[in-house]
């Protein structure tokens, strides 16, 4: 398996191919620079700030952390934001004027077609990657000239895609040579790898990083994370119109049945009161809640994955199956001799 180097302005400071996904109401400054400075790309939902003065404050903290630390000579990794670039999202121009201001290395779009910021990020050297949850929608934002395409499969937190990760990855490969970022159930260092076997450049998660002592999750939350199995998961599209995975007992917690939602099938910004509470009381987790076991600090659970990373590097270099493979090659040589 031969991995592509990835463009510069991601390499800095990145010790392993780690997205922390953007988590609404869940990702701030802690979490990303906790993520940054562990080597990973954090991301913050630009609207996680409450406004466009909030935002810009946060940006210059985290600005402030990461160059203090690479003032000290600690690598520190790219930083993310993430755009809603849908058309009735009226903080889109405020809130990428602060990410041009600040330089931002990468803008992850989100709920929309990524066009209206590729010209203006790669204006100042940042990178643009959408994120799309269908082959489609995939070809289209590919078009408008991003560097990275954000796969959202099944099984991701948040709003989900409905596609296996490896038929989404080989379909995308077939048309597009830029970076791909997997989305859906990723929790370990094998995943890591498993994705770059697949043809993918990097693994994005969310679920994992709920549950970090940086989040901004409600203690209850977190530990509803913990406590999670796979059968507490729902997905349904009654809370924002479009399909989500959500913790089945917060949905039971806030009076709903789960088991009798009522199907929404537009989704629109303009609802945001709305689903801003749809998001602060109907929690929402991936597949891989289960593989969550503990409140942990974000560097440790950094740390856990880079290990697993590192035992299956050193294990490929030992695996039976090269053997077999070799001893195959050699038969078949034999034969067509
Ligand atoms: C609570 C929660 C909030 C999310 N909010 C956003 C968001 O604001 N913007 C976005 O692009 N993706 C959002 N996502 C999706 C994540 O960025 C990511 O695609 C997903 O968590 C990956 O799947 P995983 O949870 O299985 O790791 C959210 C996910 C969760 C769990």
């Amino acid at each position: 398996m031969t991995n592509r180097p990835l463009p510069a302005p991601l390499t800095d400071g990145l010790q392993l191919p780690l997205i922390v996904a953007p988590m609404f109401l869940v990702s701030g400054v802690d979490l990303v620079a906790a993520a940054c400075l562990n080597g990973a790309i954090g991301a913050v939902p630009s609207l996680n700030a409450r406004s466009p003065d909030i935002l810009e404050s946060w940006l210059a903290d985290l600005t402030t952390r990461l160059d203090g630390a690479r003032g000290a000579g600690r690598p520190a990794a790219p930083w993310a934001v993430n755009l809603v670039v849908h058309s009735t999202n009226k903080r889109l121009a405020p809130d990428l004027d602060l990410c041009v201001k600040y330089r931002a290395p990468l803008i992850i779009t989100a709920l929309g077609g990524p066009k209206a910021v590729v010209d203006t990020v790669h204006s100042y050297g940042g990178l643009v990657f959408a994120d799309v949850n269908t082959p489609a929608y995939a070809r289209k934002a590919a078009e408008s000239g991003v560097d990275g395409l954000v796969l959202v499969c099944s099984g991701a937190g948040g709003h989900t895609g409905q596609m296996t990760a490896p038929a989404f990855v080989a379909s995308v490969r077939s048309f597009f040579d830029g970076i791909i970022v997997v989305a859906g159930g990723l929790t370990s260092g094998q995943h890591l790898r498993a994705v770059q076997a697949m043809g993918a450049d990097l693994g994005y998660m969310g679920t994992r990083f709920i549950a970090t002592d940086e989040s901004l999750a409600q203690p209850d939350y977190k530990q509803m994370v913990v406590d999670s199995q796979f059968s507490d998961i729902i997905c349904t599209n009654a809370i924002t119109g479009a399909y989500a995975n959500k913790l089945r007992p917060s949905l039971v917690a806030a009076g709903l049945d789960p088991d009798n939602l009522k199907a929404r099938s537009k989704f629109d910004m303009t609802t945001a009161a709305e689903d801003q509470k749809a998001w602060r009381d109907l929690w929402s987790a991936g597949h891989s809640v289960e593989q969550v076991k503990a409140i942990r600090s974000t560097a440790e659970a950094i740390a856990d994955i880079g290990r697993d990373y590192d035992a299956v590097l050193a294990a490929e270099m030992n695996d039976p199956w090269r053997r077999v493979r070799q001893a195959t090659g050699q038969v078949l040589k034999k034969a067509t001799a």
